[in-house]
């Protein structure tokens, strides 16, 4: 067996295990939410006691590899060239609200590249999977992303982070523009399932910014093996540490991306009373 389908077994098994956790507290945090540093940015007991399983996981099988988890941050041999970057619950608003849209994610980056990534949504029931150069799964089943290839046929996703309140940087232009223009946004609250949906085909375009490496590492493996494009907003090179990401069918990415460098800042100003 490959180092790589070795390493896709093991994230997988640690994805069902944070997967059946998370399903086991659903409905059942209302307790045991938290506010992190800003506002709307929640973590329950359930990201806790997913990601608790899934670091066990990988310590039994991998001990010899760097891990960086959401809620631990950095664990294990940060000298290694194998570095997982975990997500215990991509979705926490949803799941707080109990709106069944989160998964976990777990990618895994060697010398800094996306190489094996597994996105689970538990209440879904849909696992994805892929790792470079064996293809992307959902369900076992390969995944291709969509040939749609005019803009204005597309259907397009994605999100807001928790700190746009703070940044004229907040998303809105580009989403008020990207609407008008297409045949829609959707906005999931779990960037890793975007991008999950853009590899399958459901959705044909995705951006976002301010994002961090365990958001976004599984989903640029199974987006890329399933023929997907993915890239900085103005087309160049991917960097993780921009927190930013375009990622397309490809067949729109040029189309989307001129779009996308285009618009200008929204700002909204809401009278809070105060
Ligand atoms: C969030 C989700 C959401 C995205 C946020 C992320 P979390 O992750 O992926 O879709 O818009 O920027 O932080 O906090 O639910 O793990
Ligand atoms: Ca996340
Ligand atoms: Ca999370």
């Amino acid at each position: 067996m490959s180092d790589l389908q070795n390493f896709l077994d093991i994230a997988t098994a640690a994805a069902l295990a944070g997967g059946e956790i998370l399903q086991s507290y659903l409905g059942k945090v209302e307790n045991a939410i938290a506010q992190k540093d800003r506002p709307g940015d929640l973590v329950t007991i359930a990201d806790k006691a997913a990601e608790a399983v899934i670091l066990d996981h990988f310590q039994r099988h991998l001990p010899e590899h760097a891990i960086l988890a959401e809620e631990s941050g950095a664990l294990g041999n940060q000298t290694s060239k194998y570095l997982w970057a975990i997500d215990p619950l991509d979705g926490t608003t949803n799941f707080a609200h109990q709106y069944p849209v989160f998964a976990v994610s777990i990618g895994l980056l060697i010398d800094g590249v996306p190489q094996v990534g597994v996105i689970y949504n538990p209440c879904q029931n849909e696992l994805f999977q892929a790792a470079t150069g064996l293809g992307a799964k959902r369900n076992q089943q390969s995944i291709q992303v969509s040939r749609t290839s005019q803009l204005d046929q597309s259907l397009l996703i994605t999100g807001f982070a928790y700190d746009r309140r703070e940044t004229t940087d907040n998303n809105y232009g580009e989403f008020c523009h990207l609407t008008h223009i297409t045949q829609g946004v959707r906005r999931s609250g779990s960037a890793a399932l975007d991008l999950a949906y853009v590899a399958c085909g459901r959705i044909d375009g995705y951006w976002e910014r301010g994002l961090s490496p365990w958001d976004m590492a599984a989903g640029i493996v199974i987006a890329r093996e399933a023929g997907g494009r993915v890239t900085a907003y103005d087309g160049s090179d991917f960097q993780m540490t921009s927190g930013r990401i375009l990622a397309t069918n490809g067949y729109i990415h040029d189309s989307l991306s001129q779009e996308l460098i285009k618009v200008t800042p929204l700002t909204v100003r809401i009278n809070t009373g105060s």
